[in-house]
C-alpha cells in the first residue's frame, strides 16, 4: 500500500472525549481526518467516518488503507492490548509511517488489570516496527468529574488514604498529542499530568460548593493489596521529568458548572 503526504490522519477513538478535542485541532491544522469507531456516523467535509471494531477486528484494514499517521485513542475498560495488536497488524500491512498512542501514567507501575492491558498495548506499539510515539497522561478532569459526581451522591464520602490524583485537562492532552502526531516519531515522551495533586475529598469540595450542596463527612478507607501500595507510593503520579498542564480542576469545574 502506498501512502502520500496528503493522506488523511486516522484517529481511532475520534468520537470519544479525547478524540473530540483532537479531531478539530487536526482540522484547524489543515489535515483531513478519518475516524474509526463502532457506530456508523455521517461524514462531513474534511472528516470521514469508517465503521469498525478493533476488538472484533472488523473494518480495520479499510480504516488504515492509504494512511501515513495514526492517532490511536480508542480504548475501553478492557481489551486495549488485543485491540492495539489488531490495529498494529493492519497498520503494518498498510505501510503506516507514524503510530501515536495514548497511555496512562502508572501503566508500568500500578498492578491493575486495565493498566497491565495499557502497558501491553504500549509494547505492541513499540515492538511494531512502525515508527511510534507514546504519551502517558494522568486521569482527565472529565473522568474525575464522573467519579466525583457518583461519589458525592453517597451521604458519606469514602476517601482512600494516601491516594492522590493529578487530573489533567483533556484539551491540553489533545493539543500535546496533535503536536506529537505532526512531528517526528519520538518514542516514549515525558508524561503529561495536571498542575495540582488532590485526594478524593479535595476533588469533591469545590464540586459540592459550586453545586451549592453541603459538604459530606469523609470516611477514610484503604485500598487493599499491591495496587493500594502502588497508589499510596504515588505510582499514578507524574514523575520528575513530566510536563504539567496549566488548567486546574477548579478551572474545569468553573467552566463545566458555571
Ligand atoms: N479518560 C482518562 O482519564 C484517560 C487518561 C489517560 C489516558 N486515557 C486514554 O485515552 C484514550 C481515550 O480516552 P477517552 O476518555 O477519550 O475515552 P472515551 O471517551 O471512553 O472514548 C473511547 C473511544 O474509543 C472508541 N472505541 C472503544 N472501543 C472500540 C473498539 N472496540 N473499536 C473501535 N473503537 C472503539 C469509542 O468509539 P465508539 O464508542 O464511537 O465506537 C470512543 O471513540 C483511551 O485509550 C484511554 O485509555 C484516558
Amino acid at each position: 500500500m502506498t501512502t502520500s503526504s496528503t493522506s488523511p490522519i486516522l484517529v481511532t477513538g475520534g468520537t470519544g472525549t479525547l478524540g473530540g478535542h483532537v479531531v478539530p485541532l487536526l482540522r484547524s491544522a489543515g489535515h483531513e481526518v478519518r475516524i474509526l469507531s463502532r457506530g456508523p456516523r455521517p461524514s462531513v467535509p474534511g472528516i470521514t467516518h469508517v465503521t469498525g471494531d478493533l476488538l472484533a477486528g472488523e473494518g480495520v484494514a479499510a480504516a488504515v488503507a492509504g494512511i501515513r499517521t495514526v492517532l490511536h485513542l480508542a480504548g475501553g475498560p478492557k481489551g486495549d492490548d488485543a485491540a492495539t495488536r489488531t490495529l498494529v497488524r493492519a497498520a503494518t500491512a498498510a505501510g503506516v509511517r507514524h503510530l501515536v498512542y495514548i497511555s496512562v501514567i502508572g501503566a508500568d507501575r500500578v498492578p491493575l488489570a486495565w493498566l497491565r492491558s495499557k502497558l501491553a498495548a504500549e509494547r505492541a506499539v513499540a515492538e511494531s516496527g512502525i515508527p511510534w510515539t507514546t504519551l502517558r497522561a494522568a486521569q482527565f478532569h472529565d473522568l474525575a468529574f464522573t467519579v466525583v459526581e457518583k461519589m458525592t451522591k453517597l451521604p458519606v464520602l469514602p476517601v482512600p488514604g494516601g491516594l492522590r490524583l493529578q487530573p489533567v485537562d483533556s484539551r491540553e492532552v489533545a493539543a500535546r498529542l496533535v503536536d506529537l502526531a505532526l512531528g517526528a516519531p519520538a518514542g516514549l515522551v515525558p508524561d503529561l499530568a495536571g498542575p495540582r495533586l488532590y485526594d478524593l475529598g479535595a476533588l469533591a469540595r469545590p464540586y459540592l460548593d459550586l453545586r451549592g450542596r453541603r459538604r459530606r463527612p469523609t470516611l477514610p478507607v484503604r485500598i487493599p493489596g499491591k495496587a493500594g501500595r502502588a497508589y499510596r507510593a504515588g505510582a499514578n503520579l507524574a514523575p520528575q521529568n513530566a510536563e504539567t498542564g496549566k488548567r486546574t480542576w477548579e478551572d474545569f469545574l468553573a467552566e463545566r458548572l458555571g
